[in-house]
C-alpha cells in the first residue's frame, strides 16, 4: 500500500514519527510532499497535494497534519472523493475506517502527543471497512459531492 504523508509548519516533527510508525508496515511505501521545515506554509495547499495522489489513485490512502489537524481536515474534505477523518482518540481512528472507509487520516501536532499519535495511526492502518448497512451511508455521503 502507497501512502502520501504531508503537513504544516505545525506538525513537522509529528510528520517525522508518523513515518517511523508507518515504518513498521511491510509492504508500506510513503511519499512525503513536505513541508520539510519551520517556515510557515498555508495547509490547505498540503492538503491538496496529499488529497491528489489519492483521488489520482497513485496512493490509496493519505495522512495529513497541521497544528490542531482542522484547517487541514477541512481543506481535504472539500476535495471530491475524500472521506478525511480527524482523530484524536484510537476509538475514532478505528471507527472512521470500519464506519466511514476513511481514506484519509488527519492529526494535529499541538494536540496529540507522539506515543497517541501513533497507536491512532496503527489502529488505522490494521482496521478494514465493514462494508454492508455502513456501504449505504459511505455512498450517501459521497453523492452529496453532486448535489
Ligand atoms: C498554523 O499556524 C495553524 O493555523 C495550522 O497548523 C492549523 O492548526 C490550522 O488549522
Amino acid at each position: 500500500m502507497k501512502i502520501t504523508i504531508g503537513s504544516d509548519h505545525g506538525a513537522v516533527e509529528l510528520k517525522e514519527e508518523v513515518k517511523k510508525v508507518l515504518a513498521e508496515f511491510a509492504g508500506v511505501e510513503v511519499k512525503d510532499v513536505g513541508t520539510f521545515g519551520t517556515a510557515s506554509v498555508d495547509y490547505p495547499d498540503i492538503a491538496e497535494k496529499v488529497c491528489a495522489d489519492v483521488v489520482s489513485g497513485e496512493s490509496e490512502r493519505g495522512i495529513v497534519l497541521c497544528g490542531t489537524g482542522l484547517g487541514i481536515s477541512i481543506a481535504a474534505n472539500k476535495i471530491k472523493g475524500i472521506r478525511c477523518a480527524l482523530c484524536n482518540d484510537v476509538y475514532s481512528a478505528k471507527m472512521s475506517r470500519e464506519h466511514n472507509n476513511s481514506n484519509v487520516l488527519a492529526m494535529g501536532g499541538r494536540v496529540l502527543g507522539f506515543g497517541p499519535a501513533g497507536e491512532i495511526v496503527r489502529a488505522w492502518m490494521t482496521t478494514d471497512f465493514a462494508g454492508g448497512r455502513h456501504e449505504r451511508r459511505v455512498n450517501k455521503i459521497m453523492a452529496l459531492e453532486n448535489k
